[in-house]
């Protein structure tokens, strides 16, 4: 099992080849495939539908990371699961009832997140923390990709981090936004483990280099 994991986000990649370049990206070991998806009123874009995770599933054994940047997530869980979803995130900012939600996407057999924008507080998640896979701290504002790493954010990773060691537990933090070969050291030493790269693996000519650098950049910070 690797210490680190490169979620390659498929935001940056080119839609019309789309299954070469997840082929690529999963050939080159990265663990997660990171799913983006904007419905135009939590975030100022829209991206991608169950259809099309649905038709990746097809090609790819790699664990399918779905990021719900929408309102109202809870109507759109079961679509996403049942298109091959293995971990599903949802924002804090978005969801009234957030532990129902987390169990609504555990009741389904599938793997939990919950995502923080760059200004919401890391107490947030504090009282359902032992129900996450995985705790996702945004270090953009989502909505698109290729924006610059908000480092205000370091800190959060650090307290998100010790929450989870103090509890014993094996959550993951996954950083999202920004994260290259410059910046993926700092953000594994302030305590992220899985890291989320659109532009800096999808916007280079060879895709499995990019994938190996990063991991190789990330690896220094342990
Ligand atoms: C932004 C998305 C990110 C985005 C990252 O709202 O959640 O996953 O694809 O892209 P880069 O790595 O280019 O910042
Ligand atoms: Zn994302």
């Amino acid at each position: 099992m690797p210490l680190i994991k490169i979620a390659p986000s498929i935001l940056s990649a080119n839609f019309a080849a789309l299954q070469k370049d997840v082929s690529a990206v999963e050939n080159a070991g990265a663990e997660y495939l990171h799913i983006d998806v904007m419905d135009g009123h939590f975030v100022p874009n829209i991206t991608i539908g169950p259809l099309v995770v649905q038709a990746l599933r097809a090609g790819s054994s790699m664990c399918f990371d779905v990021h719900l940047m929408v309102e109202n997530p809870d109507s759109f869980i079961g679509s996403f699961i049942a298109a091959g979803a293995d971990l599903v995130t949802v924002h804090v900012e978005s969801v009234r009832h957030l532990h129902r939600t987390i169990m609504a996407i555990k009741e389904k057999g599938c793997r939990a997140g919950v995502a923080l924008n760059p200004a919401t507080l890391p107490d947030t998640i504090e009282y359902v923390l032992p129900l996450l896979d995985l705790v996702l701290l945004m270090t953009v504002n989502p909505g698109f990709g290729g924006q610059n790493f908000i480092p205000l954010v370091l800190p959060k990773i650090r307290i998100v981090r010790t929450m989870i060691n103090r509890l014993g537990l094996k959550t993951e933090v996954q950083v999202d936004g920004g994260i290259n070969r410059d910046n993926a050291a700092t953000v594994v030493q302030a305590g992220a483990d899985v890291l989320v790269a659109g532009s800096a693996i999808f916007n280079r000519n060879d895709l499995g280099a990019a994938v190996r650098q990063l991991r190789e950049a990330a690896v220094a910070g342990l």
